[in-house]
This record gives C-alpha cells, structure tokens and sequence, in this order.
C-alpha cells in the first residue's frame, strides 16, 4: 500500500481531485478505491456546469449532482460545486440569447435554484469561473454584454440569499500573473465593498511542469491572502509537453516537431521527463507547505492521466502525463516527491 496525500497533509490544507460520473457512480472499481484513500475533497469536472444539469428553462438534471452529494456523505469528502455562471459549457438556450430580460431571469433562476438546492449539501461554490481576460480586465461575454459589469456582484449576491451555508468562491486561471491578478484583486474589493460574501479564490494552477512560475504564485498566495479570503489551488496539473505556441521548448525533450504527435512518448514517459514533472511538484509543494496556513485547500484536475482534459488540450488527442497516478493508477514519481514535501518536517 502507498501513503495517503490526505493523511500526509491533514494539518495544512485539504487535498482534492475532480472526479467524473464513473467515479462517482463507483463503476471504475480502481478509482473508487483510490479516491476515498487519497482525498478529502472533490469538484465534479463537468457534472455541475449549466449545459449539463441545466439544459433547458424548466429541466434540471439533479441525479449526478444529487449523487455526488451522496458520495461525499458517505466517504466524508468536501465537495466543490463548479460552477454557476462561466461563459463556456453553456447550454444551447442560453448561448442564442438575444434579450438582456430573459437572460438576467435565466441568470436569476439558475443561481438561486441550485444554490439553494445544495446549500449545506456541498461545501463551497466556485460560484463565477473565468471572467477575466489576461490584461485583468472582464473577459467579453454574453454575461457582461447583456447585464453589465456588475454582473459578477450580483452572482455572488444572488448565491449568498440562496445558500448561507456554503462557502462562496471566484475561479480562474492564469491569476499568478501580475495584470491577470491585479484585476482579480479589484473585484474581490469590489464584491466585499457592496456588502457582499465571497469566502476564496481559487487559482486554478494549470502549469508546464517545466515552467512553473513560483516567484508570481508566492506573491499570488500573499497578496490574495491579505484581502482576507482563503486562497485554494483548484485545478492543478502539470503538462509535460510543449504548447504549439511556445517559443522556447528547448528543455522538454518533446521537440516541437513531435509536440503534435498523438503520443510523443510512444514507450510511456521516460525517466527524464518523471523527474522534471517530479520536481516541479516537489517545487510547488514546499511552497504551499511554506505557506499552509495561507493555503486552505489544494485540488488536481483529475485522480490519473487517462483522466485528464489536457489528452484533449490544446492537441486533441495527444497523450499527455501531468498528474500523479498513471493510467494503471500506479503511483508515479511525481507522486513520492509530493508526499515527501509533507513529510520532511
Ligand atoms: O458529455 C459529452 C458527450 O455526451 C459527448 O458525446 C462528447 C462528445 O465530444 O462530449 C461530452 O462532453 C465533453 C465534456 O468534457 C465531458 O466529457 C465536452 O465535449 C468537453 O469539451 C468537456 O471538456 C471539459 C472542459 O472543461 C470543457 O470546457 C473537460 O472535461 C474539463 O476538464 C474542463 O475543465 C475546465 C474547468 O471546468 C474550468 N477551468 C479549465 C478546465 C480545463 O479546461
């Protein structure tokens, strides 16, 4: 048996992991055992997006939701809804929307009936996802088009009246970096200066395992902190693979000419490429450990590799490594190097 992530960091912060309807349904025995053992914590990855549990104007589809619910009871596991307003993965009627009224009472009855739903059922809420653009600016959508720029106000006021039980986030990526922060900070000012509950942030922390920018990610976890709202890592993982639109992957051994191939790693991920993802886990562990008790909780983006998004990001199906198990559920390198940051103290 291998030592439990959750036992190892059980004083510091909570250790989570997106789960899928298999996983939850435990019809994938492997990861049905593993989950409960390593985490404390879980998002649904797609489950509780609008398009899925909200497909039309009166049709709610509440039994994964209403299951996961069930699951965490049982397993004694947090659960993070994700997410309420984000401009992707919506569904069909709401993307055509031409009229502010009818979007503003979609926006309204969404909100209010899911988050009341789960109020003391789920933990927390990412309750907006992504609504800022790299220059922290608000990303054009059809949310800021047709309600306007206080819109991210009102999501937070309207979750609030509807669920006083659950802790109420903001969610985005790219957030450890200087502009995209800086905005990020003026509207959890703002949200707090109208009188209004936001509890987090949450850093997602999709990174290359090679380019990990540690520097803007402490000055992240401090300058979030010092608004007084927790701070969480909610979607981590670590890409071993060039991005086509990278300039410089001089040290990934993938070059740029085989950054596209299907699998680059043909006879799986080779020893040089474990230690460079190993070690940049182990770099971003002691930093969340250095500051655990600034950091409340710290989420990957799924329990092994077949299960992860970046197979399908920004190459579709390209065989990509960046978590901690691998597609046997075997415990990778990358795996002992974090549970060594927890216990060489
Ligand atoms: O469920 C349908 C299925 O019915 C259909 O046959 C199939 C055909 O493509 O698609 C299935 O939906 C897919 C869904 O995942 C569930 O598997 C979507 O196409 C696919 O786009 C979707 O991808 C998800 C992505 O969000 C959507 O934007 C990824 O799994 C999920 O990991 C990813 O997660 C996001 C976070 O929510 C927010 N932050 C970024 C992160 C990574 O993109």
């Amino acid at each position: 048996s291998i030592p439990s992530l959750k036992e190892t960091f059980k004083n510091d912060f909570l250790i989570g992991t997106a789960i899928n309807p298999a996983q939850i349904e435990e019809k994938d025995p492997a990861a049905a055992r593993l989950i409960p053992m390593q985490f404390n914590a879980v998002t649904p990855e797609n489950s509780m997006k609008a398009a899925f549990i909200h497909p039309g104007w009166d049709q709610y589809n509440f039994t994964l939701a209403d299951q996961l619910v069930e699951y965490g009871k049982k397993h004694h596991i947090k659960i993070t809804a994700h997410t309420l307003i984000w401009h992707s993965q919506l569904p069909g009627f709401v993307r055509g929307m031409k009229n502010p009224d009818s979007l503003r009472q979609y926006f309204t009855n969404h909100i209010t009936t899911l988050a009341s739903r789960y109020d003391g059922k789920v933990f927390s809420w990412d309750v907006v996802n992504e609504a800022l653009d790299d220059n922290g600016s608000l990303r054009q959508s059809i949310f800021l088009q047709q309600l306007g720029e206080d819109y991210i106000v009102e999501a937070f006021r309207l979750a609030q009246q509807a669920a006083p039980h659950t802790e109420l986030y903001y969610n985005d990526y790219n957030i450890e970096q200087p502009k995209k922060r800086a905005g990020a900070i003026a509207l959890i000012k703002k949200i707090k200066k109208a009188g209004v509950r936001i509890d987090g942030v949450g850093i997602q922390g999709h990174w290359r395992a090679s380019h990990i920018p540690l520097a803007e990610i402490e000055q992240s976890i401090l300058d979030f902190s010092a608004l007084g709202v927790k701070v969480m890592f909610t979607e981590l993982d670590l890409s071993v693979l060039p991005n086509p639109w990278d300039r410089d992957n001089a040290d990934v051994s993938a070059t740029a000419d085989n950054s596209t191939a299907k699998d680059p790693y043909p006879n799986g991920l080779p020893d040089s490429m474990q230690t460079v993802l190993a070690k940049g886990y182990e770099d971003l562990f002691n930093l969340f450990v250095k500051h655990k008790d600034k950091i409340s909780r710290v989420t990957f983006w799924g329990v092994n590799d077949g299960q992860s998004w970046l197979n399908n990001f920004p190459v579709r199906g390209r065989t990509n490594y960046p978590l901690l198990f691998d597609r046997a559920f075997n415990a990778k390198p990358a795996f002992y190097s974090v549970i060594a940051t927890g216990k060489e103290r």
